[in-house]
């Protein structure tokens, strides 16, 4: 039997034991999704885990759900994940970062709000939701979802384009961060909001039909 400190091969990825690191938000970039230095620290700190899966990472500026939480589709955003990978390699470590659309599950602060975009538009259930903003205080507040609206084609295949652009962000570094997506569903399971089944609820599953996504290579 193999114990979790021999070595485990995931496609490419060769392991050197089985811890694997959950994705966990922890709200440590900047307002403008910028990863900072303390969160290349936290990385480099877990350096000697079999693989880090680095926290949930907004795609698309719209339907996000955190502040503070990083995303991947602005020039300083990859150059700043370009520079936390390497320093992660340089300590030993293997990084993968998971790629994030918030769907419904999102607040827009603005004083004009944009809908969230959803692929149900189910709103009907919105204060089973709960998104989180840095208040007046610099203190995390629970904040009223935006009501989303459901996605046209169009925007499904935008959204799944994006998922294909931050992919191969995360490739900018030379043998960088593996992207994994992420459903949202995984989110509403970290126990911010939703009950046993997540954020979702098990109630917004009517679904125009559309292109399936897989991240680009
Ligand atoms: C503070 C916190 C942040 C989390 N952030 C994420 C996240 O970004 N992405 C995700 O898929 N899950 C996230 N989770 C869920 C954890 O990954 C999950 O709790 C972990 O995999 C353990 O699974 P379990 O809660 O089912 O035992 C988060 C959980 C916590 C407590």
């Amino acid at each position: 039997m193999s114990d979790l400190f021999s070595p485990l091969g995931i496609g490419d990825l060769a392991l050197p034991n089985r811890i694997i690191m959950a994705p966990l938000t922890r709200s440590r970039a900047t307002l403008e999704r910028v990863p900072t230095p303390m969160m290349t620290e936290h990385y480099v700190q877990r350096a000697s885990a079999g693989l880090i899966i680095a926290e949930a990472t907004n795609i698309v500026p719209q339907s996000i759900a955190w502040d503070c939480a990083p995303g991947i589709f602005t020039p300083p955003q990859i150059d700043a994940w370009a520079k936390l990978v390497r320093a992660v390699h340089a300590a030993g470590g293997r990084i993968a970062l998971q790629l994030w659309h918030g769907g419904r599950v999102a607040c827009d602060r603005s004083a004009d709000p944009r809908p969230a975009l959803s692929p149900s538009g189910v709103n009907e259930n919105l204060d089973a939701i709960t998104v989180w903003g840095l208040g007046p205080e610099g203190k995390f507040i629970k904040l009223n979802a935006t009501p989303s609206r459901e996605m046209n084609l169009e925007e499904v295949r935008a959204t799944v384009k994006a998922f294909g652009a931050a992919a191969r962000a995360c490739r900018k570094p030379r043998n960088g961060a593996m992207p994994v997506p992420a459903p949202t569903m995984t989110i509403g399971r970290a126990g911010s909001s939703g009950g046993k089944n997540g954020m979702l609820g098990g109630r917004t599953k009517h679904a125009t039909s559309a292109p399936s996504a897989s991240p680009a290579r």
